[in-house]
């Protein structure tokens, strides 16, 4: 059994994911900040595996992302999947913007990731996944800063895998095409159809299938695997 902490995991993708860890019957502590709607989560998960625990914290703070993980204690598996989309042009972005989508969705990865390793690098083993995206592959017109954040994810997990390799450390992301999960809710119906039509597949993509990938990253299938950024986008790039 192994002791996995997702980030973000009171909905959508990290929901998925941890559903996924929980029928493996592994140790899953998920994360978010909204205490009502993570409780709900963990007791749903609860119905699955007993090993489930819960942790509220924003991980854009590193020093809440250290008390997290002082309470929890070291962990196998790190899903860095806590993120937030932003829809509008640059130049109308606030400095306050900007920061904001930076430290949700780059900076949160670097702080869970920065303590998460000093145990493992001790054990010498453990698996860590961050939850990329396409556009931070080829960009987004109006998503600049999601894409710079998400490309600086798939940077950091090229750079860390060859790092951490020779500590026995795997580090892989997961580049997300559209996803139907509350994130693109702001999205009206014409808009999601017209978006399904670029999408070779046809479709938007399932949580469950981007959890999936995520296991198997996690898992000895893919012990062979580090450092790489895995597409899963029914073929929009
Ligand atoms: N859906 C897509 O089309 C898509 C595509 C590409 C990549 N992704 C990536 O997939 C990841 C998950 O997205 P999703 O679609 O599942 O979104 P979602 O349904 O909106 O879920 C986001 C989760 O992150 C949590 N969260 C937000 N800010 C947080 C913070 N500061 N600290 C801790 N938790 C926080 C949310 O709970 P609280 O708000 O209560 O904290 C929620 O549990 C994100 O990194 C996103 O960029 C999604």
């Amino acid at each position: 059994m192994k002791k996995v902490l997702i980030t973000g995991a009171s909905r959508g993708i990290g929901k998925a994911t941890a559903k996924e860890f929980a029928k493996s019957g592994h140790h899953v502590i998920i994360n978010s900040r909204n205490i009502s709607e993570l409780k709900k989560t963990a007791d749903e998960l609860g119905k699955i595996n007993e090993h489930i625990s819960y942790y509220p914290c924003d991980v854009s703070d590193y020093n809440e992302v250290k008390k997290m993980f002082d309470s929890i204690g070291s962990v196998d598996v790190l899903v860095n999947n806590a993120g937030t989309a932003y829809l509008g042009l640059f130049n109308t972005m606030t400095p306050s913007d900007l920061r904001k989508i930076i430290d949700l969705d780059l900076i949160s990865v670097l702080n869970c990731t920065h303590i998460a390793i000093q145990s493992m690098i001790n054990k010498k083993s453990g698996s860590i996944i961050n939850v990329s995206s396409m556009w931070g592959i080829c960009g987004a017109s109006c998503e600049a800063v999601y894409s710079a954040a998400k490309g600086g994810i798939n940077a950091f997990t090229k750079a860390l895998g060859k790092e951490l390799a020779p500590s026995g450390i795997r580090v892989n992301a997961v580049a997300c095409g559209v996803i139907d999960t509350k994130m693109n809710d702001c999205l009206v119906p014409e808009e999601k159809a017209a978006l399904e039509e670029d999408i070779p597949l046809g479709r938007m993509g399932r949580p469950e299938e981007i959890a999936k990938t995520i296991c198997f990253l996690a898992g000895e299938e893919s012990s062979y695997i580090t450092g790489e950024v895995i597409k899963i986008d029914g073929g929009f790039i």
